[in-house]
């Protein structure tokens, strides 16, 4: 278990600090309020229930990930896995709990690779063969049990509740159901619950999951033990390997979720916090953020701090392919790659006037759609928080339910690069570093991040594959330029990840003559219609005292302050 005691830094904390006073915790300012943003308001209100009923926020992020495993079923769930990353006000700990799946044990390099030496199509993606081992289960269990105050049997009961008795279809997951409907047409199971007779059904109508709701039932009743071992076990193993997949009883036996320090770095006067390997987040993030940190950013015009960020991630998430993997497998340079050293290294290729084509960048390779996921974040009256990002992978994930189960079968082995040079379904490349390998975990793009600085706290992230990285980092220096809650999470968006070699951006981010400006320094731009992200942010502003939560207007979230 790898944890950290890291030091508050709000102002009164460092005034106690400097005389030597132990207990930060006790006397750090305390939020006035609870906040929470989450992709759907039924989750987020769950979580504000919780609250009530006496629970801290770490009780509120088991039930609000619960219900947005049966009100998102398309995003994340039981089946899939995510990262948790939690700031401890008592003792001013922060801790990311990896509840990332693992490949089963009989997972090879080649596993996605066919006869003819190319990737197998869909094998990475469609069906049991392209899940890993889940983690949310147990990640539900560790933070009840080591950092909630309330059980299972209560944090479940409004997911419980709401796979028994249903919700209704809104458009987002109607527009997922309408995507993958051949998909789920082929499995009885999701045929049954997402399906009306073979068709799409309208918004309005009620999605019930009573197999969901029993399988949360045993989770509430006997714990993480209940779904990874026993009879509930061997009948997801049976089903899996009956349908082409891998798994044995002692892959689902042996989960283990595991506590990493998360990253943590410097830029300018503010403090991140963010996910640590096998997330690449955090670490993508600050080696953009240090590259930034050379440039003064507040006094150029918007052309050329548009064109500096696409440089920072162009150069950043080639480092992501070359170098991040599962940190229990292979080494990760982080320090070099978050030094002051290594970034003016990276600074000497930028150009002010010309976009650097990223095949001149050292290449990385060893000699030889959608939407899902999702994203909430919590703040509690006594300043303990959650950002906790949770996937199935890509929509509906594999699409396969363990027949009787209720619950999706995630796709997160695609994460992995399956072959040298092929990419995955966002796109991304990787090397060695992150090949297909027993027990591994593959690699994210997940960033539940917190920012503190002067002006308070920032709690984010988002869904959206590789684009979740780039949409943190907007969002970050957004709020570090005093943006409100409401505005980062409306902000357009823009993206860069080294290959292919394109700044990707929202459609109405960018008007003609800004477009015509990034153009003539080089750049090649291409409108991306696909998923912008769902993100979920909570403010603390430490002046004001004042509490706020937005929800990404893309999506159908609700952020709720109370
Ligand atoms: O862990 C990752 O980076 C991906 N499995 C996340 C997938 C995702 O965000 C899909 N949403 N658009």
């Amino acid at each position: 278990m790898r944890r950290t005691m890291p030091l508050r830094r709000f102002g009164a904390a460092l005034l106690l600090l400097a005389l030597g006073a132990a207990a930060l915790g006790a006397t750090a300012p305390r939020p006035a309020k609870n906040g929470i943003a989450s992709a759907h308001p039924l989750a987020t209100r769950a979580g504000l229930d919780i609250l009530a009923q006496g629970g801290n926020a770490f009780d509120a992020a088991v039930a609000v990930s619960a219900v947005l495993a049966v009100v998102e079923p398309a995003s994340s769930g039981v089946g899939g896995g995510g990262f948790f990353l939690l700031h401890v006000a008592a003792d001013g700990r922060d801790v990311m709990v990896d509840g990332r799946e693992t490949a089963p044990q009989a997972a090879t390099r080649d596993l996605y690779i066919g006869t003819d030496g190319k990737p197998r199509a869909a094998a990475s993606t469609d069906g049991p063969l392209a899940a890993g081992i889940p983690g949310e289960p147990a990640a539900w269990g560790w933070v009840a049990a080591h950092y909630g105050r309330l059980p299972l049997a209560v944090s479940l009961k409004p997911a419980i509740r709401i796979a028994r008795d249903g919700f209704p279809l809104y458009a987002r997951l109607q527009n997922a159901i309408r995507v993958k409907r051949t998909r789920l047409a082929a499995s009885a199971d999701a045929a049954a619950v997402f399906l009306d007779h073979g068709e799409v059904p309208a918004v309005g109508a009620t999605i019930r999951q009573p197999d969901l709701a029993r399988t949360l039932e045993l989770i509430a009743r006997d714990g993480p033990d209940g779904f990874y071992q026993g009879a509930f076990a061997a009948r997801l193993v049976s089903a899996v390997r009956r349908d082409g997949g891998l798994w044995s009883n002692e892959d689902l036996a042996r989960y283990r979720v595991v506590e990493r320090a998360p990253v943590r770095f410097r830029y300018r006067d503010a403090t991140f916090v963010t996910a640590s390997p096998p997330s690449s987040g955090g670490i993508v993030l600050g080696d953009a953020l240090a590259i930034l940190a050379g440039y003064d950013l507040a006094h150029e015009d918007a052309t050329t701090r548009r064109h500096l960020a696409i440089e920072a991630l162009r150069r950043a998430y080639r480092d992501r392919a070359e170098y991040l993997g599962d940190p229990d497998f292979v080494t990760i340079p982080t320090e070099q790659l978050l030094s002051p050293l290594y970034a003016a290294g990276q600074r000497t290729s930028i150009r002010l006037d010309r976009a650097t084509p990223s095949e001149v960048l050292r290449p990385v390779f060893n000699s030889d759609e959608s939407t899902s996921t999702t994203h909430f974040s919590i703040l509690d009256r006594d300043g303990n928080r959650v950002a906790a990002t949770v996937s199935i992978n890509l929509f509906f994930g594999a699409t396969y339910i363990v027949p009787g189960t209720g619950f999706l079968l995630n796709d997160t082995m695609d994460d992995f690069a399956v072959a040298a040079g092929a990419p995955n379904a966002f796109g991304l490349l990787g090397a060695d570093a992150n090949a297909v390998g027993p027990g591994k975990r593959p690699l994210s793009s997940m960033t539940p991040t917190f920012v503190e600085s002067g002006r308070g706290l920032l709690i984010i992230g988002s869904p959206g594959g590789s684009t979740i990285i780039s949409n943190v980092l907007g969002g970050a220096l957004a709020w570090l330029d005093g943006r409100s809650a409401a505005e980062i999470v409306a902000a357009p968006r823009l993206h860069h990840q080294y290959l292919p070699d394109a700044v990707v951006f929202e459609p109405g981010a960018l008007d003609a003559t800004e477009r015509a400006a990034l153009e003539h320094l080089g750049h090649k731009l291409r409108e991306g219609r696909g998923s912008w992200g769902n993100t979920q942010v909570v403010t603390w502003d430490l002046t004001s005292g004042k509490v706020e939560a937005a929800s990404d207007p893309r999506g159908f979230g609700a952020g709720l302050v109370y």
